[in-house]
C-alpha cells in the first residue's frame, strides 16, 4: 500500500474526510493537490501537511459544478504533478428536504454539485489518467442513495446518481486501466455534525433509529483518520488494482446489518 511518488488530487480537501484524505496521503508519501471552495482553511491544511511530510501538498481553488473551474483548477494541478494516479472526490453539500417541501433551488444545488461535480471532476481526471497507464478514481456515494431518506430527498436522489455514475464510469473506462469506486461512509465530520445540530429532538431520536442503531461497531459514527484514511490509501495504492465499479461501506456495519 505504498503511495511514494504518487500524484493525486484530493477535492473538498479543506474539512471532514477530504482533509483526513489528505493528511494520510502526505504522510504515506504522494504528491498531492488538495482542492476547495473554502481557501484559507483549504491553504492552511496543506501548509501543516507539508510541514509533517514526507509527501507534499499544494492547493488550488476549484468549484466542483463549474466546468471552466474544474478544467482550470486539474489544468495547473497536472502543470506542478506532471501525471494523475489517483483522485479523491468527497466534495459535496448536504440539504435536508422532504418529498412534498423540496425546493426546486436546493435540488438543482443538490444535484449541480453532488452529480455534475462528480461528472465534471471524474472526465477531467480520466482524461489525464487514460494517457498515462490508467489510476483510480475514488467517488462518494452514501447509505441515502440506498434506501428511502425522508428527510433529506435531493441529497438521496443525487448520491444514487453518484452511485449509478460510477458503475457506469467503471464500466467505460476499464479498458483504459481507470477503475472507479465509490465510499459509502458513516462518519463524524462537519457535515454530520452540522446536521445534528439544525435537527430538533424528534429529529435527533429519529436518526439515531435510523442511522446509529445499526452501526454495529459500536453505534458511533467513525473516525475519518483512524477508520477512513487507510481505506483511502488502499484505493489509491496498486493493491486495489483489481476492485472496480464498486459502492464499499466504510460504516461499520450499517449499510449491510441495518
Ligand atoms: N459524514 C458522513 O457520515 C457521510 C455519510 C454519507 C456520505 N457522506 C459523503 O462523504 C463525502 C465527504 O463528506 P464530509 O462529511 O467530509 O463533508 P464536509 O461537509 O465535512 O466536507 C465537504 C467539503 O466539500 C467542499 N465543497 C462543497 N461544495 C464544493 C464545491 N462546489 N466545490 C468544491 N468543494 C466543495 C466543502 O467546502 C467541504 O470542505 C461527501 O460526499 C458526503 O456526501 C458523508
Amino acid at each position: 500500500m505504498e503511495l511514494k511518488g504518487k500524484k493525486i488530487i484530493v477535492t473538498g480537501s479543506a474539512r471532514g474526510m477530504g482533509e483526513s484524505t489528505l493528511r494520510a496521503y502526505v504522510r504515506a508519501g504522494a504528491d498531492v493537490i488538495g482542492m476547495d471552495v473554502t481557501d484559507d482553511a483549504g491553504s492552511k491544511i496543506v501548509d501543516e501537511a507539508n510541514t509533517e511530510g514526507p509527501g507534499t501538498a499544494a492547493y488550488l481553488h476549484v468549484d466542483i459544478a463549474d466546468k471552466d473551474s474544474v478544467g482550470k483548477a486539474f489544468s495547473e494541478a497536472l502543470s506542478i504533478l506532471g501525471k494523475l494516479d489517483a483522485l479523491a472526490h468527497p466534495a459535496a453539500i448536504q440539504r435536508s428536504s422532504d418529498a412534498g417541501n423540496v425546493s426546486v433551488e436546493d435540488w438543482d444545488q443538490m444535484f449541480a454539485i453532488n452529480v455534475r461535480g462528480t461528472m465534471l471532476t471524474n472526465q477531467a481526471a480520466h482524461g489525464y489518467m487514460k494517457d498515462s497507464g490508467g489510476g483510480s478514481i475514488i467517488n462518494f456515494g452514501s447509505i441515502s442513495g440506498l434506501r428511502s431518506e425522508p428527510s433529506a430527498i435531493a441529497y438521496s436522489a443525487a448520491k444514487g446518481a453518484v452511485h449509478s455514475w460510477t458503475r457506469t464510469a467503471a464500466g467505460t473506462w476499464g479498458k483504459d486501466n481507470i477503475r472507479v469506486n465509490a465510499i459509502l461512509p458513516a462518519m463524524a465530520t462537519p457535515m454530520y455534525l452540522e446536521a445534528m445540530e439544525r435537527a430538533d429532538e424528534e429529529q435527533r431520536t429519529a436518526s439515531y433509529w435510523m442511522n446509529r442503531r445499526s452501526i454495529a461497531l459500536g453505534e458511533e459514527y467513525g473516525d475519518p483518520d483512524t477508520d477512513l484514511a487507510p481505506v483511502m490509501i488502499f484505493f489509491a495504492s496498486d493493491a486495489s488494482r483489481f476492485i472496480t465499479g464498486q459502492l464499499i461501506p466504510v460504516d461499520g456495519g450499517q449499510t449491510s446489518v441495518r
